[in-house]
């Protein structure tokens, strides 16, 4: 099963995106969550230690591996390079495993045919299409803002894409223009997730208010949130109130994809 999430800036993706790999992998599943933000953020919401966060680095970041793999350095254009370089390997290579959620980070993908035609790019598109075909048990994509960048790939193989809002009508603005870019490229398994929810007043707003996408569910606002930040501790651990919402949806999700089946 592969989920990915999106949203507006700061609206909690890479928040719900460890919830759900944790609930996942604790539900017994093999989990790959993959961090394709340019600033690199889901290690430290998943709580990985600092030990094994020394060792994640972006692949968009890996200029030998670019150049081992595409025959050309990052940043050229002009010259001959691969464009489907061997990437079967980086997954597991790269990629740290902690109490039951292998993580890899991308780094700044763009998928959608505006970025550039460089060895970076080569290499990332690739590698992405990979793992959209792999058999992974459950794949959780943290995007960032926005779907622009997804290509074809993502439309066929991404089994859900939850856009995550803020009860606020700019938030949900936001996820108007995500659902009409989405279903643009053909994208319609989408669901929304309410964030920082204060209340079933907000609740109710969101419900009322969503540009057609049927919600999946609502996360509640705690300053634990931040406060599992400063400690450098998962989200999971330290707000039962979140992840018990999380893993609610993690199984609705399940239930739902599985019967479209
Ligand atoms: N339910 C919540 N209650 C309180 N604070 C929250 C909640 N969810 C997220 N936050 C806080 O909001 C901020 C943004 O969260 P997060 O990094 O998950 O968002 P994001 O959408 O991934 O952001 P970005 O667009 O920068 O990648 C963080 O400081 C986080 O601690
Ligand atoms: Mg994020």
């Amino acid at each position: 099963m592969k989920i990915a999430i999106s949203g507006k800036g700061g609206v909690g993706k890479t928040t719900l995106a460890a919830l759900l790999a944790q609930a996942y992998a604790n539900a017994g599943r093999n989990v790959l969550a993959v961090d394709a933000d340019p600033s690199p953020c889901l290690a430290g919401a998943l709580g990985f230690p600092p030990k094994l966060r020394a060792q994640l680095h972006p692949i968009a970041e890996m200029d030998d591996l670019i150049l081992e793999r595409t025959g050309a350095r990052p940043g050229t254009t002009g010259g001959f390079f691969t464009l489907n370089p061997r990437v079967d390997d980086i997954p597991e290579r790269f990629s740290v495993l902690h109490r039951g959620v292998r993580l890899l980070e991308m780094g700044s993908v763009d998928l959608g045919g505006s970025g550039c035609i460089c060895p970076e790019s080569a290499l990332l598109k690739t590698l992405f299409t990979h793992l959209l075909f792999r058999k992974d048990d459950m794949l959780v994509l943290d995007m960032y803002a926005g779907v622009e960048h997804l290509g074809r790939a993502t439309v066929d193989f991404v089994d859900a894409m939850i856009v995550v809002v803020e009860p606020t009508r700019r938030s949900l603005g936001t996820a108007a223009q995500i659902k009409h870019l989405a279903n643009d490229i053909g994208l319609t398994r989408l669901w929304l997730v309410g964030n920082k929810v204060l209340d079933e007043e907000e609740e109710a707003f969101l419900e009322r208010e969503t540009p057609g996408l049927p919600v999946l569910g609502f996360l509640p606002a705690d300053l634990a949130v931040q406060e599992a930040d400063r400690l450098g501790i998962a989200v999971y651990d330290h707000v039962p109130a979140l992840r018990h919402s999380a893993e609610h949806m993690a199984e609705i999700l399940e239930h739902q994809i599985f019967k479209e089946e």
